[in-house]
């Protein structure tokens, strides 16, 4: 039994890239850093600025609103005026689909 929903093609997700998905109630910014996926909160943890909309560089996604930059490896903060880390989501590529762990969906 498997905890993770699948929420894009793999295809969809390029090297370099990144791109947001809405998955219910949660928006989620998928990137892939050198052919490895992983899944942030598509959403600043400044005041919201839509990350999605911003440049990613290497593992390096930076806010549009007011320049805060975050590692979207484990969400930690690299740059102001940021203090709080993204939250993060397991994540993995089975059969082409990148699957996400969702909030409330952990394994008990
Ligand atoms: S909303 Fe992202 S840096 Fe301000």
């Amino acid at each position: 039994v498997s905890s993770y929903v699948s929420v894009a093609a793999a295809r969809d997700v390029r090297p370099g890239h990144a791109r947001s998905v809405q998955v219910g109630d949660v928006c989620l910014l998928l990137c892939n850093v050198d052919g490895a996926v992983y899944a942030v909160a598509d959403l600043c943890t400044h005041d919201r600025g839509p990350l999605g909309e911003g440049r990613l560089r290497g593992a390096v996604i930076e806010c549009p609103r007011h320049g805060a930059r975050f590692d979207v490896r484990d969400g930690s903060v690299l740059a102001p005026p940021a203090i709080r880390a993204l939250p993060t989501f397991a994540t993995r590529v089975v059969d082409g689909h990148v699957e996400v762990v969702l909030p409330g969906e952990e394994p008990r």
